[in-house]
């Protein structure tokens, strides 16, 4: 199935004007849809929102998102496996790429590495991945201290037999960083390790994920909580994340799904989009009325003045994407 498709294109520029003119109720799709697989974990990051996950373990239904991907695959350009957990772990987790590949989405991972056994990384290959996204938070001392004890290596190591599996340049590896007050001295040191290695490395600043992580995380929201969001996201009109069980959050930040739009395994995913729930999200954002406890009000991803990259990237990211992925200003926040 092809991949750039006239209604792909008609979809971006439809939610770019919905997002300019400021209208709630969309006649469009997400272009992008953040897929959680699972939201069970093999780690325990210190700096993760995961410590303050409310709901029950569980794994997507492969079948369920199989209709999901037929229901969209004409409109969204492409799927993220991520969410809060650990995407390698879902028993299905290459035919889910495999699938979406096929309906001509483009797909990425985001992956802690631990599962990347070469049998794994063979399976997601062949599966047609486009891009994985390892994260691996500095060099052996601070990642210990904040992924835990007797991983640095094996990670490493298997990051070195997928590139050796890995013929041509797909999937693209990019190797990525949390940047945040015990670790971001090693920043450049991390950055030369990798960048002969991958085919992109990237640093990203902590955030809050919409006050679940705080400064002396884990379970403590007294720092990042007291921040106080000014500016529209533009995540609302463009993407969701697609929760384990259905449910459908405005973003990555909203872990418990407390603003949730609806379920998309009950009702399509079309009409969840456009729910009352949704429009009153991307209303209150428009509105710049964040003066209710939600997740969005003490998110800190979204007052970030710079964008990152070459003159096209930054127009793309202006309009198209989310140009918030930069993170916070200050590695404390
Ligand atoms: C929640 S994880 C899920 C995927 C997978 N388990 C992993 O660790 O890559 C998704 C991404 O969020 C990043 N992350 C976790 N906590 C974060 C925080 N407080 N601020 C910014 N990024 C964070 C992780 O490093 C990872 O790149
Ligand atoms: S960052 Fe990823 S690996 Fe670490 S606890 Fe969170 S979900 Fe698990």
């Amino acid at each position: 199935m092809k991949r750039f498709t006239l209604r792909k294109i008609i979809n971006r520029f439809a939610s770019a004007k919905t997002f300019i003119l400021g209208k709630s109720s969309l006649n469009t799709y997400p272009n992008e849809i953040n897929i959680e697989p699972t939201n069970k974990c093999n780690m325990k990051c210190k700096f993760c929102a995961r410590h303050n996950l409310t709901r029950a373990n569980c794994d997507m239904d492969f079948t369920k998102f199989c209709d999901i991907t037929d229901e969209v695959k004409e409109h969204t350009d492409a799927f993220k496996f991520i969410g809060i957990g650990e995407p390698l772990l879902h028993p299905n987790i290459a035919e889910m790429i495999e699938y979406a590949h096929s309906k001509g989405i483009t797909t990425y991972l985001t992956t802690n590495g631990l599962k990347l056994t070469p049998e794994m990384s063979e399976k997601i290959i062949n599966a047609g991945l486009d891009e994985l996204c390892i994260s691996i938070d500095g060099i052996k001392h601070s990642y210990t201290a904040i992924r835990g004890e007797g991983v640095y290596d094996k990670v490493v190591n298997n990051v070195m037999i997928f590139l050796k599996i890995r013929k041509g340049q797909k999937p693209h590896i990019n190797i990525n960083m949390i940047a945040e007050k015990h670790n971001h001295q090693e920043a450049e040191e991390f950055r030369v390790f990798w960048e002969n290695k991958a085919d992109r490395v990237t640093i990203k600043k902590i955030h809050n994920f919409g006050g679940n992580v705080g400064d002396g995380y884990p379970n403590d929201n007294s720092g990042p909580a007291k921040y106080r969001r000014r500016n529209t996201c533009q995540t609302p009109w463009f993407s969701v994340l697609l929760l384990a069980e259905g449910e459908v959050a405005p973003c990555c930040g909203d872990i418990n799904g407390t603003l949730s739009y609806g379920n998309a395994f009950e009702k399509s995913l079309r009409e969840v989009w456009n729910s009352k729930k949704a429009q009153a999200v991307r209303k209150f954002h428009k509105a710049k009325n964040f003066n209710n406890e939600s997740v969005c009000s003490i998110c800190n991803m979204g007052d970030v003045p710079t964008v990152k990259g070459n003159i096209f990237e930054k127009v793309y990211r202006y309009f198209f994407s989310n140009k918030n992925l930069q993170g916070p200003s200050s590695f404390n926040q």
